[in-house]
């Protein structure tokens, strides 16, 4: 039987991380404005809606580890020309399809409460004309600039599902990566959240950051116990340095080995699952009174390109550059640069850079995806129509033999220890990747 270092030396190799499948840079067969257009027109139901995703790319200082698409500025006039842009391009979208009901409308950055809070509730309110019953709002929040009139408007417009950016709390780490954020001010952050009775509370956290240690990530679970937010994401730090400039701002020597990185990631689950937190998969946890617990238990968790949610529209719709939307039969993300990103909508186009159609083996492969991530287990009965099925067969056949799955009959289950290997077992499914694999250079999957 192999050990857990064993397993990490054999399976620890570039993967994507599956926020869509397929991977991004495996797009392919790019929709026109048209036929996307046609594609949500085909998909759209009244009764379940659309998902709503507005990315806001602006935040005031540069965190060195951040591998997200933003821009630095501390200048505020930049809110309005956004402002207009943004509502714009949900304007074109309302033009061609009429007046959508939202489901769901999630905030995501780059920092959303960069935007002044008179600016983020004219934002919210002209986006949500059309807000269904069972309406679910949420939210990235950075500490740092998330004053009292953000936390009004936030619980006034019913945006009450919020994630904090923590990453971690030792003062050595906070230091090395650029983001000073003492605990005192996360816990006065929490304590108003929860006087406002906001529904949820999510902590982002990252593992393999400069200067972490087995105590510091202790003494970080220390805190965030006592704080004890409803959902935990525990990251593991994808350092890109060729691809993300500002990573190159943190010390090689400061990085924790690949296997300190995994200790680090093992002690702080351990410590998660002592202090009441259950084990959701892929890298988030969760209190047994959270909706993503309840999910879970239901069996009716859901992935989408931001993460794990409980209720989930066919159509997600994109707002903002670089925002990623979902037809169900294609994907379409928008232009990444901000000043294009702004002309192209202005001129009345929907600003689409690239996407992708999805055909029949994607779609299967999809469901495989998701359902591994979600349920932590499989169903291949119709298995014969997978592409590559006698190299997967083989390969499940070695994850059974390491104890990362089981194989009955027509399922698979992913073991405990397996769930740390999910990103390995969605890569054997990966046709993309198998044909392509050498075009991309992805993260680490460990
Ligand atoms: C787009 S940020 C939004 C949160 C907000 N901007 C903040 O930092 O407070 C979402 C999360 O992505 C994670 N993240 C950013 N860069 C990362 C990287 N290189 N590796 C792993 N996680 C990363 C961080 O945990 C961060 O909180
Ligand atoms: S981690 Fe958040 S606050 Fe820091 S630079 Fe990235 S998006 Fe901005």
């Amino acid at each position: 039987m192999k050990t857990l270092n064993d397993l990490i030396k054999k399976y620890n190799r570039p993967g994507p991380r599956y926020t869509s499948y397929p991977p991004v840079p495996f797009w392919n067969n790019a929709p026109s404005e048209g036929e996307w257009i046609t594609h949500l027109k085909n998909t759209y139901q009244e009764s379940v809606g659309v998902d709503l995703y507005v990315h806001v790319p602006f935040c005031e200082s540069l965190c060195y580890y951040c591998g997200c698409n933003r821009t630095i500025t501390k200048n505020h006039e930049v809110e309005e020309f956004y402002l207009s842009a943004l509502l714009k391009e949900w304007e074109i979208y309302k033009d061609k399809l009429g007046s959508l009901k939202i489901n769901s409308l999630h905030f995501g950055g780059g920092t959303p409460t960069f935007l002044s809070p008179q600016n983020l509730e004219r934002l919210i309110t002209t986006l949500l004309q059309n807000k269904s019953s069972a309406f679910i709002g949420s939210i990235e929040v950075d500490p740092r600039t998330c004053n009292d009139g953000h936390l009004e408007v936030l619980a006034r417009c019913d945006i009450l599902r919020v994630s904090l950016g923590i990453q971690d709390f030792d003062p050595a780490v906070q230091k090395a990566i650029n983001r000073d954020q003492p605990p005192l001010m996360v816990e006065t952050l929490v304590s108003k959240l929860r006087a406002h009775h906001f529904s949820s509370i999510n902590f982002d956290l990252i593992y393999g950051l400069p200067k972490q240690s087995l105590e510091s990530i202790s003494s970080t679970m220390e805190i965030v116990a006592k704080m004890r937010p409803d959902l935990i994401a525990f990251y593991s730090y994808a350092h890109l340095p060729d691809r993300i400039k500002n990573q190159r701002l943190i010390a090689e020597g400061d990085l924790p080995t690949p296997e300190l990185k995994r200790e680090l990631y093992e002690l702080g689950k351990k410590l998660l699952l002592e202090n009441g937190y259950a084990d959701v998969g892929m890298d988030h946890f969760a209190l047994p009174s959270s909706f993503l617990y309840k999910a879970l238990q239901d069996k009716k968790l859901h992935r989408n390109f931001m993460g794990y949610v409980d209720k989930k529209s066919p159509i997600l719709i994109g707002l903002g550059p670089t925002s990623i939307s979902d037809s169900s039969m294609s994907f379409v993300q928008n232009i990444k640069d901000m000043k294009a990103y702004q002309q192209k909508v202005m001129s009345g186009a929907l600003p689409i850079e690239i996407g992708h159609t999805h055909n029949e083996k994607d779609l299967l492969i999809q469901e495989v995806v998701l359902e591994m991530m979600c349920h932590n287990e499989i169903k291949v009965s119709n298995k014969e129509n997978l592409p590559y099925w006698a190299e997967i067969e083989a390969e499940l056949k070695a994850f059974q033999e390491d104890g990362i799955l089981e194989l009955v009959k027509n399922q698979i289950r992913i073991t405990p220890i397996g769930k740390g290997f999910v990103r390995n077992i969605a890569m054997s499914f990966d046709y993309h990747l198998r044909e392509q694999a050498t075009k991309v250079k992805f993260s680490q999957t460990i």
